[in-house]
């Protein structure tokens, strides 16, 4: 847990590091490899959330997908249960900053879609493997989540978000896909 904190607190710091030139340059070329992947193509639901700088961003793949027809659900958290609720957003103003300075879907303005009607879930987190293990912000949020979860996943990552390994825990639950500025890892 502390190897994991003290990771954490690293690469947060490491990402703010990168210049706003070079962070819509990588966010960029990442979301292009995103729309070329199948799972993308194929999905009808995608899961996502709201990305907070220096997370890669996230904005332009939501307009993407409003684009190209696709549902677009984000999380709301609720901390007591370390529960995730996804809900449809057809535009940002349906968003209100609630936990962290995250930004979230309002409930009145929103529908609760069930998380197995999601094709496609983005999976955030602060680093990676390329065997797909995941540090993520320490809620256990998407763990929880993906132990009951079937449908098609991934992770955006910059190279510096890729290590080569840390402190990988029972519960922790591996992503699909790692979409980097580079390439794309296809884990399982
Ligand atoms: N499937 C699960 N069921 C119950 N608790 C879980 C589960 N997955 C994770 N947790 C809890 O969440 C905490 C945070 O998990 P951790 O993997 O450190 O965070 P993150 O994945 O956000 O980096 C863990 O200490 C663990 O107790
Ligand atoms: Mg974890």
């Amino acid at each position: 847990m502390n190897n994991k904190n003290s990771l954490r607190n690293q690469m947060k710091e490491t990402l703010s590091k990168l210049s706003k030139p070079l962070y819509e340059d990588y966010s960029y070329k990442i979301a292009t490899r995103v729309y070329n992947e199948n799972d993308w193509k194929r999905a009808n639901v995608i899961g996502i959330t709201v990305s907070k700088r220096p997370e890669v961003d996230t904005y332009q793949i939501i307009r993407k997908a409003w684009e190209e027809g696709k549902t677009v659900v984000i999380p709301k958290c609720y901390p007591k249960e370390k529960r995730l609720s996804f809900r449809t957003l057809t535009q940002f103003s349906q968003l209100e900053s609630v936990f962290y300075g995250l930004y979230e879907p309002i409930v009145e303005l929103t529908t609760e879609v069930n998380p197995a009607d999601i094709d496609l879930l983005i999976v955030p987190g602060l680093a990676f493997t390329k065997e797909g293990f995941r540090l993520g912000f320490g809620g256990g949020y998407y763990d929880r989540l993906l132990t009951k979860f079937n449908g098609k996943t991934l992770s955006l990552a910059f190279n510096e978000q890729m290590i080569s390994q840390f402190h990988v825990e029972e519960h922790d639950i591996p992503v699909s896909k790692i979409v980097t500025v580079e390439e794309v890892i296809h884990i399982t």
